[in-house]
């Protein structure tokens, strides 16, 4: 498992200001609250999701993880950094701070585990961008290693 090195103010606000993006393509109809997720990959690229809700509430897909669909259904490289927003329509990232909820942690830790990385996860919010590593989000995480 390797800790991402620390990266650059300027990494951190493009992965941001993606993520914001991300929120702004939600499919929230039903709660109002726009999510935009965006992770940085070993290769520089970035990619986004956003959440996916449904009539039938609890079938709701949220943005980390619809991101790390993506993901795992096509490259598979390393994720560096993740960055996660939310808020009103519009307003990403002007509200309380958003932190990745709990099946998200469980779902990122596969895409860390798969990658060898320890993400850093930036949670944006009017009070400032909090700094995580994803082994602090999830401590004693599940995964692949406990199946073997
Ligand atoms: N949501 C996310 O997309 N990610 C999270 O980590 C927390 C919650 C979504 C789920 C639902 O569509 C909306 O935010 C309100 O809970």
């Amino acid at each position: 498992m390797n800790d991402t090195p620390s990266l650059s103010d300027g990494a951190r606000d493009a992965l941001m200001t993606a993520a914001r993006e991300a929120a702004s393509a939600a499919y929230a109809p039903y709660s109002r609250f726009h999510v935009g997720a965006a992770l940085l990959m070993a290769d520089g690229s970035v990619v986004t999701g956003a959440n996916v809700e449904n009539a039938s509430y609890g079938l709701s897909l949220c943005a980390e993880t619809v991101a790390v669909a993506k993901i795992l259904s096509g490259t598979r490289l390393a994720v560096e950094a993740v960055a996660v927003t939310g808020g009103a329509p519009g307003e990403a990232g002007q509200g309380t701070r958003v932190t990745p909820c709990g099946r998200c942690r469980q779902v990122l830790n596969e895409i860390a585990q798969v990658g060898g990385t320890d993400p850093l996860v930036w949670c944006d919010g009017a009070e400032g961008v909090l700094e995580l590593r994803l082994s602090q989000l999830l401590p004693h995480a599940f995964g692949p290693a406990n199946l073997l």
